[in-house]
């Protein structure tokens, strides 16, 4: 009951009514309600209450609107796979059943987003929406300054417009692509410090994610500071398997960065589920709340980049956030040119208004722990069929080590787009190829890049598949696992793109 009660009480101020109200007021009211405290006060008594009851864990939402998905034949697919050149982003998702190709931007939106969307305020310039979102991210990250863009890789655009110089050198761990990609496009070098374990799909180490510091630090020493863009720190760590870093590694990164005057920036699209890592798994954490341990992990960055796609629940939308003034007046010019005013930066009034909204929803940590068990429950049964899955499951997605599932196939012929496609002729099961397509070839030799992990990624969008989804993802991809010896030639590259060549590229059989 009382769960329910303070549930109530703080979801209901008008936070995403029409944003009239004197910004103060509603300031105070959010204080009031959704203080730290009172978060963690309600979700240490309801897992007390369980514990005691003996009741188990289950989803804090309903659904209220369905759509339908369409399920296939075999014969089907194979002609649609062959048609779309065998790269699974050429398909209709109405060829797909089951869709896990990214968890980006194909969340379910909650009724309270959806009531946000219908109060924005489209004025092109100050919109009530703007301030809106102002004030959650300064509540969630403590960050005095931000940009509006239409995506996470657009906020790297403008962020490395005033950062990143050609001959730069950006250390951090495993940089996404999209990051990767505008840092090379810049001519730049990214530079990957990521621990070793992190390439060990077997290491039981919960903070895969984290930074080698002594690699860090020999690349900080060994290069000039005005040759550094910044660190960037990206949590979870999205290539290694969405895997957490922790807070004394982020601690540590925030030390020799300050010691060697150099930026830290955090890619923060899964910053919620690396604090419910953290909670879960740190020592010292286990009582704080999620959004706390946000902040304090914003607190040691000079600045983030935001997918707000993933951990703020919405279908498209992304930031930029700034401690500093003059870092956040220089980019404001290349929001301008590049996203819109910047005050909407990309996004619209509706869409501001319902970022905002999922930023505070996404970090409730009911909902975190009906996220992070559903991917764990997918795991799980995947390891009973004896699927070589990588362990800890991480936040966003189940990674399945291709090295291990087929341990003799050319890496030339491309493991992990091979299984992908494996699953979806199977099944209907669309992932992503996690491996050589995407790491894509050396920008200065053109040799194609091979790196150590080589994996399918199934990632779960947010609030929208049931567990019987996921005992049947785990069953088609048990059936190809029973036929794995009959797999034995993969794909050839008949066309690629100069950079980023997985989203387009075209393939054959071998
Ligand atoms: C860690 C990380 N950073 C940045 C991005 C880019 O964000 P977006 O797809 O919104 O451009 C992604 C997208 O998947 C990501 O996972």
């Amino acid at each position: 009951m009382l769960f329910i009660h303070l549930q109530v009480v703080r979801e209901t101020p008008d936070r995403y009514h029409n944003g009239r109200v004197p910004i103060k007021s509603r300031q105070k009211r959010f204080h009031v309600f959704s203080s730290g405290f009172i978060n963690s006060l309600t979700n240490n008594l309801i897992t007390l209450i369980y514990k005691i009851m003996n009741l188990p864990y289950a989803e804090p939402f309903k659904t209220k609107m369905v759509e339908n998905i369409y399920r296939s034949t075999k014969d089907q697919r194979e002609k649609w796979i062959a048609d779309a050149s065998f790269n699974l982003f050429n398909l209709r998702s109405e060829q797909v059943y089951i869709d896990l190709l990214t968890d980006s931007g194909t969340g379910a939106m909650s009724d309270k987003q959806w009531a946000s969307i219908m109060v924005g305020d489209e004025s092109y310039a100050g919109s009530s929406s703007y301030y809106h979102l102002k004030e959650a991210i300064k509540e969630l990250t403590g960050f005095d300054y931000f940009l509006p863009t239409h995506q996470g890789r657009a906020a790297e655009n403008v962020l490395f417009s005033v950062l990143v110089k050609a001959g730069d050198i950006v250390p951090g761990n495993s940089h996404f692509d999209t990051t990767k990609g505008h840092i090379e496009f810049r001519k730049a070098t990214a530079v990957d410090c990521t621990v070793d374990t992190a390439s060990d799909t077997t290491s039981p180490n919960p903070f895969k994610g984290n930074v080698d510091t002594g690699k860090l630090e020999n690349v900080l020493k060994a290069t000039a500071a005005d040759k550094i863009s910044c660190v960037i720190l990206t949590i979870t760590n999205n290539t290694v398997g969405g895997q957490p870093v922790s807070m004394a590694n982020i601690r540590e990164v925030h030390k020799l960065s300050k010691k060697y005057g150099i930026r830290l920036i955090i890619d923060s699209a899964r910053f919620a589920e690396n604090a419910y890592f953290i909670k879960t798994r740190e020592e010292g954490y286990a009582d704080k709340d999620i959004r706390d341990i946000a902040r304090e992990m914003f607190s040691y960055a000079d600045g983030m980049t935001m997918s707000s796609k993933k951990d703020a629940i919405v279908n498209i939308g992304g930031f930029v956030g700034f401690r500093d003034e003059e870092l956040f007046r220089q980019a404001s010019t290349y929001n301008i040119i590049f996203e819109g005013f910047i005050t909407y930066g990309g996004m619209s009034g509706r869409d501001m208004n319902a970022l905002a909204q999922g930023l505070y929803e996404g970090t409730e940590f009911p909902y975190l722990e009906s996220r992070i068990k559903q991917v764990a429950y997918l795991g799980q049964k995947m390891k009973e069929y004896g699927i070589p899955v990588l362990e800890p499951f991480g936040g966003h997605a189940i990674f399945i080590d291709a090295k291990r599932f087929i341990p003799d196939f050319p890496k030339e012929e491309f493991p992990a787009q091979t299984l992908a496609l494996e699953f979806y002729i199977e099944g209907g099961i669309r992932g992503a190829e996690i491996g050589a397509l995407m790491a894509d070839r050396d920008p200065v030799t053109r040799a194609n890049r091979y790196p150590a992990l080589e994996m399918v990624r199934l990632a779960l969008p947010r609030r929208v598949y049931s567990n019987n989804h996921m005992d049947y993802v785990a069953a088609v991809v048990r059936n190809v696992f029973e036929k794995r010896n009959d797999i034995r030639k993969g794909f050839k590259i008949i066309w690629e793109a100069p950079i980023m060549r997985h989203f387009t590229v075209k393939l054959d059989r071998v």
